[in-house]
């Protein structure tokens, strides 16, 4: 039988020796390990996913599963099956129109609430202070929650700070364990940090092998924001699953070009949050914390980067 909190009778020494091997890997990427790999998370079934400490002190996965287009019961099936593979972070939005799927596969999964880390986002038509407000009360309604672990503008658009001035509000009645922003340029969010009394934890973004925003990571790593990777996997785009560069690395690892790119924003301390509505998927995204890129991995991963958006029609 598999013991508590160990996946796959993995036992403690050999969990906390590839524990330090990560840190090492850390190290070498270098990123503060408390920060990275401060804390671990521990689930009763499937991989344990290792957690990093946002700027207000709360913990969130380094990596989870994103929700975009899964709606209805295919959704409530790829949200409970992802929980109960050991993702811990789920990551919706309103927009999605996918809160109520979430929740019930939430529930399905049978998982304790606080062992999750729930993520959604105002949208541009809601944004203000009081539209923002009520905006917030309809996901917790519809997601059948009575916290958010992250509540992010989804768009820099629109009544920007009264929706920010609703959002510290609700963070500080503990509604919300952090508040942050997506889509934001250093810039915007130099402007909504003027004159706010809580800082964004973090910025969800575009970013993959393709778009790696150089510029955007260092300003939020002197800013202590956490980058978080939306389609880390750029959807597949650009050939992103047959890239032969990503392909011949990922030989090296015995590794697919998703766990080669995953493995990359890990590396880069970047939180990720793929989307698969293929349980293969799931567990092939979660696997990629046995093997480490080398530095030069890293640098001709680096060269792969287009400096362009690979989402023109979202822009
Ligand atoms: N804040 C924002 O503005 C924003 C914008 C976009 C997305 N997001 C968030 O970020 C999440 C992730 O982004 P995304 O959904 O756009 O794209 P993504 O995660 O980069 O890619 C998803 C696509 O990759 C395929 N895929 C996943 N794992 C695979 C694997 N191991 N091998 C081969 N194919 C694989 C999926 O197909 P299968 O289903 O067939 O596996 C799906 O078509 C979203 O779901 C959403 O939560 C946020």
């Amino acid at each position: 039988m598999e013991k508590k909190g160990y996946k796959n009778g993995i036992n403690r020494r050999e969990f906390l020796q590839t524990g330090a091997k990560l840190t090492a890997a850390g190290m070498l990427a270098g990123f503060g390990t408390t920060r990275l790999f401060g804390a671990v998370n521990s689930s009763q079934m499937g991989t344990t996913v290792e957690q990093i400490t946002l700027n207000n002190g709360a913990k969130m996965p380094i990596l989870g599963f994103g929700t975009l287009y899964l709606n209805g019961p295919v959704g409530e099936k790829c949200v409970a099956d992802a929980i109960s593979l050991g993702y811990r972070l789920i990551d919706t939005a309103t927009v999605y129109n996918n809160e109520e799927a979430v929740g019930v596969g939430i529930k399905q999964s049978g998982i304790d609430r606080k062992e999750l880390f729930v993520t959604s986002k105002v949208w541009v038509e809601d944004s203000g202070y009081e539209k923002a407000k009520k905006a917030f009360d309809t996901s917790l309604n519809k997601l059948g929650l009575d916290y958010l672990d992250l509540y992010l503008i989804h768009r820099p658009r629109g009544d920007v700070k009264g929706s920010w001035k609703a959002m510290e509000e609700l963070y500080k009645e503990g509604r919300i364990k952090a508040i942050g922003v997506s889509n934001f340029t250093p810039a915007q969010i130099n402007d909504l940090m003027k004159g706010s009394s809580v800082k964004p934890a973090v910025n969800q973004i575009e970013t993959h092998a393709f778009f790696q925003q150089p510029g955007d990571r260092e300003f939020l790593k002197e800013n202590n924001i956490q980058m978080e990777a939306w389609s880390p996997l750029a959807q597949g785009r650009n050939g992103l699953f047959t890239n032969e560069t990503l392909a011949e690395i990922g030989k090296k690892y015995n590794k697919t070009n998703a766990q080669v790119s995953l493995r990359w924003h890990y590396q880069r301390g970047i939180v990720a949050i793929p989307r698969t509505s293929q349980t293969a998927h799931m567990k092939e995204n979660l696997n990629v914390f046995d093997f480490e890129l080398s530095e030069s991995d890293m640098k001709t991963i680096a060269k792969l980067d287009l400096n362009t958006t690979q989402f023109p029609e979202w822009e």
